[in-house]
């Protein structure tokens, strides 16, 4: 037998072993200053892409003054409890029905943070005899919330319709044995690729299947549909949705979540989700906070176009400078390069030191071997300026990569790492 611990000293995980050279730089990097388009990161001024602040709530004043209000008025603490034992208020509530009306559903219910939050609901959507069949490319709260599962779990190739349909025919067979019932699970929008899930498809298979449909759209609700009801709306099919979910903690700039589904739905899980049930509520400055933030993303629309002005000047700019952004279908913006671990690091240095641009770098295992990924997050804060000093920089790390730069850069993490 060996100590518990030998194994995790030893084998730090994929991502761990880059500590040493990642770590206060590539990874927890410290950004400060109030949060907007530039900020500052070890004394210097960048350019941010890598904040999900997408309607630019987090720092406009009159935020700030009903977070500040509340925090005067309420403290930290307020409520004490579970929302069933001594957590429960007025506004709990009247943000819970705003939230349902936005998303023009029956019924809302808050959640502290969207990761538990949405893996408690699945494992309360679910029974042992029920088959979950979900995007293997889904958000790993999604995969968490899977493995609570007792039952059957079955994935789909990512976006694909036919492999969801084979599936479906498989889950169906079994469900049928187990008189047990089909959760599907995708996301409105993929938040690394920024592809929108293929809800329209996944509804209409409805017609032929018996499912109901789980949505995480923590990346679509405030950015995408005409109301900003996110990635359903987008695609017309928001009542095919049978449960929408989605997080405070981007485009509303805040903390916490929320589900929404038909009233009996809801009802059921205020009682049985039990990272609800057995944690404290949702203290009233987020309570609070997120009611005018919501208000805001009813009364102006301008913040929206604004992000989705940028969002298209990046992406434009991106493909007719013959990026690969990839397929992308929201404001999520990838540029694909190819390049080992320590290249990438190079050329990210080069980025954040000589073109004050930051933006988060992401690299195996998330993404495959030798392909880099620079995720970039327009928000309605940044200007067209912002863009084009992006686009230049963005030419010239990616003539550095070709010519062989950032190889030389790297050689000694390189040997070091062993790539
Ligand atoms: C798709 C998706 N779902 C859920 C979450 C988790 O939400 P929260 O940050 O509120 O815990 C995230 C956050 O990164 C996300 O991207």
């Amino acid at each position: 037998m060996r100590d518990l611990f030998d194994r995790i000293i030893e084998n730090k995980g994929p991502l761990g072993k880059w500590a040493a050279h990642a770590e206060g730089y590539f990874v927890f990097p410290k950004l400060e200053g109030p949060i907007s388009n530039r900020m500052k990161f070890q004394g210097r001024d960048v350019i941010t892409w890598s904040i999900n602040d997408y309607l630019g709530l987090a720092n406009l004043e009159e935020v700030k003054a009903v977070d500040a209000e509340a925090a005067l008025t309420y403290g930290a603490a307020y409520p004490m409890g579970a929302r069933m034992m001594s957590g429960h208020t007025d506004f709990h509530e009247l943000l819970e029905n705003q939230l349902a009306d936005f998303v023009k559903k029956e019924s809302a219910y808050l959640l502290n943070f969207g990761y538990q939050g949405i893996m408690s609901a699945i494992d309360a959507l679910v029974s042992k005899d029920d088959i979950i069949v979900y995007d293997v490319d889904c958000h790993a709260c999604i995969i968490d919330g899977v493995r609570l599962h007792l039952g059957k779990r079955f994935t789909f190739k990512h976006n694909d319709v036919e492999s969801l349909e084979k599936n479906l025919e498989r889950a169906t067979k079994l469900a049928e044995q187990q008189n047990g019932g089909i959760l599907v699970i995708s996301e409105g929008v993929f938040g690394m690729r920024g592809e929108q899930g293929k809800l329209k498809e996944i509804a209409a298979l409805k017609k032929k299947y018996n499912f109901r449909f789980l949505v995480d759209d923590a990346h679509g609700f405030g950015t995408l549909g005409a109301t900003g009801a996110g990635a359903g709306e987008e695609q017309g099919i928001q009542d095919e949705i049978d449960v929408y979910f989605a997080t405070f903690a981007k485009s509303l700039a805040g903390i916490g979540a929320f589900l929404a589904a038909d009233k009996e739905i809801i009802d059921y899980l205020k009682y049985n989700l039990r990272s609800q049930m057995f944690a404290k509520s949702l203290p009233m400055i987020y309570v609070k906070g997120v009611l005018k933030r919501l208000d805001m993303l009813r009364t102006r629309p301008e913040l929206k176009a604004k992000l989705w002005e940028n969002v298209y000047a990046l992406q434009n700019g991106l493909k007719q400078r013959g990026f690969d952004i990839g397929t992308t279908t929201s404001c999520v913006t990838p540029v694909y390069l190819n390049g080992s671990i320590p290249e990438a690091m190079a050329l990210v240095k080069d980025l954040r030191e000589n073109h004050g641009i930051f933006c988060s770098i992401v690299v195996y295992p998330v993404i495959p071997k030798g392909l880099i990924l620079l995720r970039m997050i327009p928000t309605a804060t940044h200007t067209l300026e912002d863009v084009e000093i992006t686009l230049n920089a963005f030419s010239s790390i990616r003539e550095r990569l070709e010519n062989g730069t950032y190889k030389r850069l790297s050689a000694a993490v390189s040997a070091a790492m062993n790539e």
